[in-house]
């Protein structure tokens, strides 16, 4: 048996009672109480990051034990079964290796015997090669027009981290090409997109890790008759490019070999940006800045393979998360990056943290009897301050919030920028140490019921001096490691997602139901015989 294979369940570890305990005392204390002691312990730099845990509820004691659950579950030993390219993705029987996804040469990373970097150098030498053609003008249309429009169709995977990193890179793109990124079966999605194209200066790329997922097939059908409509059937060849594990299903599709670019089985789907699911994201980036976008996600793994789990940024932010998620009872997370640019990023992370370990059944498929994964969301600052902070000041539920701040800004606006990073800190100490009633000295008495804040909301701040594609890069890969560490402590799978899969069977079903016009399926429940009904009387009905 693989260490991967081997669980831990986290509640039968000292560890586990110690933190229990931990937490009816711990727990009771504010931040302000907390934060009047030594928190340097909490302050950590790595790979262009600074990360301040120290508005986290979190004493040396608490940290002393957290780092002990670490040890007790053995997080090393399953973060280096996947580093030796361990199959810890138990259930599809796969290894995760996107760490080799940014090696450089000299690397060693092994799918079993298989040495895997010489595989993701050319893959990246053919992404290049198609970019650098794309973006100084070789690669024509079939009218022998120049390319300015790109249309990634994707979904998951296979669409939030190109598109995230397109917006958060705005700065380093090539102006001439325009990127597009399609992902919703909604055709409104695919027509708003080919409304802005025209058909002689786009390129299409299907990116599909299966090739098979219906939002993407069905999109990159409209694509090729849209295209075809126009240019005829030959032009496909020019117009198309695809991205897959699937190379025999894009060459059904008409996409001609040279033309597609492939990845591995051993990457999973949302940690895929850095393989040729990144190609649109290359080609408006050049190969040279998602290179250097490698680089950072590599400072971030080097570190997270060699730092030890009390200086180890993925590993503290990690059990950080399991303090408050476990022992705080805290449900969510609120990602609130103070960049415009990182206006993607909360949605990027929605997949990558709750698809990995939004789960409750551990490796061994024991049921879990502590929560996994909270829930993700959020909106960049300082827009959500005038939004839904109001409840994480006031309201009656906890939310963590991970703050992301940018000291320098992309262009000259020093001024705003420095408002903008304002904001974050005001909102990094209100939310953490809160108002009490002394401090409410404006207003009527009336009303200082209404203007005490609590506080005691954990702050995760992380900071970097600017948003380049090597920073970017290194913040992405913090948090798929701290995904990882959580995953491991949890004893679960964060490389499957069995529970997306079964929706996508039932909805084959009622499409059929839906194209034979037929709503009394026996194999559906009575509810879902009765929506369907009532959609097939409202679209005759208009
Ligand atoms: O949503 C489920 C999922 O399987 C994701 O994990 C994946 O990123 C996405 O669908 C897209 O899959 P594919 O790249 O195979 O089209």
């Amino acid at each position: 048996m693989s260490s991967a294979a081997r669980v831990i369940d986290p509640t039968t570890t000292p560890a586990w009672t110690a933190l229990r305990g931990l937490s009816a005392t711990v727990g009771q204390m504010s931040l302000r109480e907390i934060a009047g002691t030594n928190r340097d312990f909490l302050r950590f730099d790595a790979a262009e990051w600074n990360l301040d845990a120290s508005r986290q509820r979190v004493t040396r004691e608490v940290f002393d034990q957290l780092l002990a659950l670490a040890e007790q579950t053995h997080v090393l030993a399953h973060r280096d079964a996947m580093r030796t390219g361990d199959h810890v993705n138990t259930t599809e029987d796969r290894a995760a290796l996107h760490m080799a996804l940014r090696a450089e040469p000299g690397d060693i990373w092994c799918d079993g015997d298989i040495d895997v970097v010489n595989a993701v150098q050319t893959e990246f030498d053919r992404m290049a090669e198609i970019s650098d053609r794309v973006r100084d003008g070789r690669w024509l249309g079939s009218t022998g027009k120049r390319i300015s429009h790109v249309i990634n169709i994707g979904i998951g995977g296979s669409d939030l981290g190109p598109a995230m990193i397109y917006q958060a890179l705005g700065a380093f793109r090539d102006p001439r090409i325009t990127c597009v990124f399609v992902s919703n079966v909604d055709p409104v999605d695919i027509h708003d997109a080919l409304s802005a194209c025209d058909p002689e200066s786009t390129l299409v790329i299907v990116s599909s890790k299966t090739f098979t997922t219906r939002e993407t097939i069905s999109n990159a059908l409209q694509a090729r008759e849209w295209l075809t409509h126009t240019l005829g059937p030959t032009s496909v060849a020019t117009h198309f490019l695809a991205v897959s594990t699937n190379i025999p299903a894009a060459q059904e599709f008409g996409i001609p070999r040279e033309s597609v670019v492939g990845f591995w089985e051993w990457v999973g789907g949302r940690y895929s940006v850095d393989s040729a699911i990144g190609l649109s994201l290359m080609i408006a980036l050049g190969p040279a800045q998602f290179r250097d976008m490698l680089r950072g996600f590599r400072d971030m793994d080097q570190h997270f393979l060699s730092a030890p789990p009390e200086r180890n940024v993925p590993v503290v932010m990690a059990l950080c998360g399991i303090w408050n998620r476990d022992f705080l009872g805290i449900e969510s997370v609120a990602v609130l990056p103070y960049s415009q640019r990182l206006a993607r990023f909360p949605a990027y992370l929605q997949q990558l943290t709750m698809e990995s370990n939004g789960k409750s059944v551990r490796r061994d498929g024991h049921p879990v009897s502590y929560p996994t994964s909270p829930i993700y969301w959020g909106e960049p600052g300082t827009n959500g301050q005038h939004s839904f902070y109001q409840l994480l000041h006031q309201g009656t539920s906890t939310v963590a919030c991970d703050i992301i701040v940018i000291a320098r800004p992309d262009g000259s606006e020093l001024l705003m920028h420095d408002i903008l990073v304002a904001n974050a800190l005001a909102q990094a100490s209100v939310l953490s140490m809160g108002r009490s009633a002394d401090e409410v000295h404006d207003g009527s008495a009336d009303l200082v019921a209404h203007r005490v804040m609590a506080g005691n909301t954990p702050v995760m701040m992380m900071m970097t001096g600017a948003l380049t594609p090597r920073s970017l890069g290194a913040l992405i890969s913090l948090y798929e490691h701290m995904v990882f560490v959580q995953g491991a402590v949890w004893g679960i799978n964060s490389f499957d997602q069995w529970g997306v899969e079964f929706g996508k069977v039932v909805a084959q079903g009622i499409e059929k139901d839906i194209a034979a016009g037929v709503w009394d399926d026996p194999t559906l429940d009575g509810p879902t015989r009765h929506s369907l009904r009532a959609f097939l009387e409202r679209r005759e009905r208009g």
